[in-house]
């Protein structure tokens, strides 16, 4: 066995870390998290192993992989993969690169159109023009800086003194006489392609069928000038780096710009929004000069990017352009290059790859090759491979490509990365779709292709992948991390009913887990990943499905019963008709388990971050119990405070949790006196009162082993999670329980209550704040159980006056109780 065969599988969802300078300079929809596809490479991959991304987009797989000493090949159809690597891996002269840069910036800044349109005295100053703001066609605002004069050692200005401006005449007469403006530059003057991405709207809106119609005339000026300075530089490094800067300039200086935040009206910076062709009626025309010196300069340009990738890839790295001479170099650490996956096995050998991660696109989701087509246009004119293969994309285009023709794709780049990989090779695919449809067509070329699937983990991403960029929708901004083995042995079964019986069992599977009343859909962010596992989903099915198979399930003498979710846009709640029939082992209903795991942590570490509390609850609870990261913050909101990028436990909290044990104490001194013998639950025993005395020292009994008579093994189990038991003197039968709710939802203790006979009295203790909070439940699952199972609720106050009581009874506790 190998040491790969040995490892843990990663079978939890692992936490985002913070991307690094290197994958923020370059704008791409869909960027992984760079460190938790390190651990993937790290785990599937052996050392020196080779590791495949044919959907590459920004390649963070392949530099992933080499930085801990894989070799990669990056392989997309969009060329602008191919210019990322070129330029990432390119020499890196600081200096050179900020002098060639600085010569730049001072030819730009004394060009008269520069001067005209982006220079403009302000109270008697001179002011730089950082953006104007249009509003349906008009030029309404404008922000104006006047520079500190200060610059900063990679030469950026330093934050002058910034105004908001409404347009004045003679700003609104420039953006009137630019449009006659000259260009004595190249720029590019192709048409748009024939795409349903480019719309007439658009086209209506730019003002023009081409390209140059993405900018103002002023901006297409500027840049074409820009462009036409960076293709003097003769050394190749310093031009392709300052084309890096030039790239992302582009769509930010574009008529696509919206401001960055409705709400933000004096923000200074605006982005291309969304992952579409869209000219809004609020639009920032943002000064190309300053877009290109951010690109270059700042924290998130060129010059940190280029750092980080100097310091964090290897020192000899042999990068290798499969373009070339169209084969894959031996012994290089890096092949990269402009490939459709359709031709991959035409030169990638059989069973030579170790392992395959890549993020294939997602139906039509996002154009990528019309999208890039931003800076390809003009990319294309330093070199003709720039010029992408759209034809070829894996995409649907109305009108275009059709499903048929996406499914014939799809399922051919699938058999191409099965011809590669080695037997026994591991593949993981990263996927999210709304639309069943979307998940049958994946899950069909996957499984045509002979891959069984091994693992399914849901991976909640911190920031925008594809799926959320175009679709913000219910289990939002999470992806699936498919991993699949090469060989097949399993039966991937066609059978209606059996797909029928494996939904059924599987909802009940996840409510009763959940052990609450479940959104609809937290069942299927959690059914659909099993689906795959288990080699399901017919492809002609469609979303609906599911939703039909469990409904033909519920309603009166079936299995389930649902009700309109008030609370979230997550769908109806699904419940049980029956809960006993199917909680044969009742815990506590998830967001109690969350919250109580949230403490713990607390507790212990005192100080921690949020990103270390994930990672210990994903681990916990893996799939669809995987906690939403909002969700735990809005439970750290309510037990801890934020302090220098930690959580720290709230002193309310640490109160709570010290009067929890009081009344604990109380409830067992009182139960002694009473002439019981009392049980302290399980969680609560190791609590410390006073002077080291914890609750242990204090209860009679520590397990309820006494009552195996009356109860199984199981039913025990639970019952020790009740706080307090008060037990008959010989030990032999429960004569009431408490449970004491200082600050967790009440749902639970009637859970566990359960266990016990009917007519055995019950105590909520609250305190007295709680108690409207609990007389507002209308629940009407709650309620009925509450009265069946003879509970009463009684507060703090009461219970501290008993223990005054020289000889307290369950009479006097039950005087000072209410019913719901
Ligand atoms: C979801 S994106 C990958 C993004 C990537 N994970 C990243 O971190 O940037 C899918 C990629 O598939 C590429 N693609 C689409 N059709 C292709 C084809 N026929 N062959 C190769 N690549 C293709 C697109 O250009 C796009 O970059």
């Amino acid at each position: 066995m190998t040491d790969r065969d040995i490892r843990p599988h990663i079978n939890y969802a692992l936490v985002e870390d913070t991307r690094p300078p290197m994958y923020t300079a370059m704008k791409y929809w869909g960027k992984k998290p760079h460190n938790i596809w390190n651990r993937f490479i790290e785990r599937y991959c052996p050392p020196n192993g080779t590791v495949l991304d044919p959907f590459a987009g920004s390649a963070i797989a392949a530099f992933e992989a080499v930085k801990i000493n894989r070799k990669a090949i990056a392989f997309d159809l969009n060329p602008l993969t191919a210019f990322i690597i070129e330029t990432l891996t390119s020499k890196f002269d600081e200096a050179a690169f900020i002098d060639a840069f600085g010569k730049i910036e001072s030819i730009i800044s004394k060009d008269p159109v520069y001067i005209q349109h982006y220079t403009r005295e302000y109270k008697g100053q001179k002011g730089v023009v950082f953006n104007y703001r249009w509003l349906s066609g008009k030029v309404v605002e404008l922000a104006v800086e006047i520079p500190s004069g200060k610059k900063t050692k990679t030469g950026t200005p330093q934050k002058g003194k910034r105004h908001f401006l409404n347009a004045a005449d003679s700003d609104k007469k420039k953006a009137k006489e630019m449009k006659s403006l000259a260009i004595p530059y190249w720029y590019p003057a192709d048409k748009f392609p024939d795409t349903p991405t480019i719309t007439h709207k658009f086209i209506a809106d730019a003002e023009g069928n081409g390209f140059q119609y993405l900018w103002t005339r002023r901006n297409l000026y500027l840049l074409s000038r820009i462009f036409d300075e960076i293709l003097r530089q003769k050394n190749e490094d310093i031009r392709l780096q300052l084309l890096f800067g030039f790239i992302q300039t582009l769509h930010l200086t574009s008529k696509m710009v919206v401001p960055r935040h409705q709400t933000a009206k004096r923000d200074f910076s605006g982005s291309w929004g969304r992952a579409d062709y869209l000219i809004r009626r609020r639009q920032m025309e943002q000064n190309p000069l300053v877009i290109f010196r951010r690109s270059c300069t700042d924290k998130q340009g060129v010059i940190s990017a280029l750092c980080d990738a100097k310091t964090s890839l290897p020192k000899k790295l042999k990068v290798f352009d499969f373009n070339k001479s169209k084969r894959i170099h031996p012994t290089a650490n890096l092949t990269y290059g402009i490939l459709d996956i359709a031709d991959l096995s035409r030169y990638i050998s059989d069973k030579s790859v170790d392992f395959i991660i890549t993020d294939p696109p997602y139906a039509g989701l996002v154009p990528y090759l019309d999208l890039s087509l931003v800076w390809l246009v003009w990319l294309q004119k330093i070199d003709k491979k720039y010029l992408p293969d759209i034809q070829s994309e894996i995409t649907i285009k109305k009108g275009q490509i059709g499903r048929e023709e996406y499914r014939r794709r799809l399922q051919n780049a699938f058999k191409q990365l099965h011809r590669v990989l080695k037997d026994d090779g591991y593949i993981v695919i990263t996927f999210h779709h709304k639309k069943l449809q979307e998940w049958n067509d994946f899950v069909h070329a996957v499984r045509l292709a002979g891959f069984k699937f091994d693992k399914v983990t849901h991976q909640y991403n911190r920031r925008s992948g594809e799926s959320n960029v175009a679709n913000p929708y219910g289990t939002s901004g999470a992806d699936f991390y498919i991993r699949c083995v090469k060989h097949r042995d399993v039966d991937f079964s066609d059978d209606r009913s059996g797909l029928n019986h494996f939904i059924v069992q599987k909802a009940i599977e996840i409510i009763a887990q959940r052990n609450e009343s479940t959104p609809y859909d937290s069942i299927i962010a959690w059914l659909i990943p099993e689906m795959l596992q288990a080699g399901y989903v017919q492809p002609k099915e469609y979303q609906d499905e599911i939703l039909r198979v469990l409904s033909d399930n519920a309603g009166k003498g079936k299995i389930f019963k649902t009700w309109q979710n008030k609370d979230s846009k997550s769908g109806d709640y699904w419940w049980f008709m029956n809960p006993g029939q199917f909680i044969n082992f009742p815990d506590r209903p998830l967001q109690d388990r969350l919250e109580e795991a949230v403490l713990s942590i607390l507790r212990r570490k005192v100080s921690v971050k949020l990103d270390d509390i994930l990672g210990e609850l994903f681990q916990t609870y893996p799939n669809g119990l995987t906690p939403d990261p909002k969700g735990v913050k809005n439970v750290l909101e309510k037990y801890a405070y934020r302090s220098a990028g930690n959580w720290k436990i709230k002193d309310v909290t640490i109160k709570s949790i010290t009067q929890h044990s009081e009344i604990i104490r109380q409830l067992i001194s009182i139960g002694k006196r009473a002439g019981f013998s009392v049980f302290v639950g399980e969680r609560e025993q190791p609590e410390v009162i006073q002077n080291g005395t914890t609750l242990r020292d204090m209860a009679n009994l520590l397990t309820l082993a006494p009552l195996r008579k009356l109860y199984d093994p199981r039913q025990i189990e639970r019952i020790e999670m009740i706080d307090v038991v008060w037990l008959s003197h010989q030990d032999n039968y429960i004569e009431c329980i408490f449970e004491v709710e200082n600050s967790t939802g009440f749902t639970s203790a009637i859970v566990r209550g359960s266990n016990i006979e009917k007519h055995t009295p019950k105590f909520m203790v609250v305190p007295k704040s709680r108690e409207k909070e609990l007389r507002s439940i209308r629940d009407p699952l709650f309620l009925t159980s509450f009265r069946e199972n003879n509970w009463q609720y009684t507060t703090y106050e009461n219970i501290g006056r008993l223990e005054g009581y020289s000889s307290p009874s369950i009479d006097e506790v039950l005087r000072g109780s209410k019913s719901l």
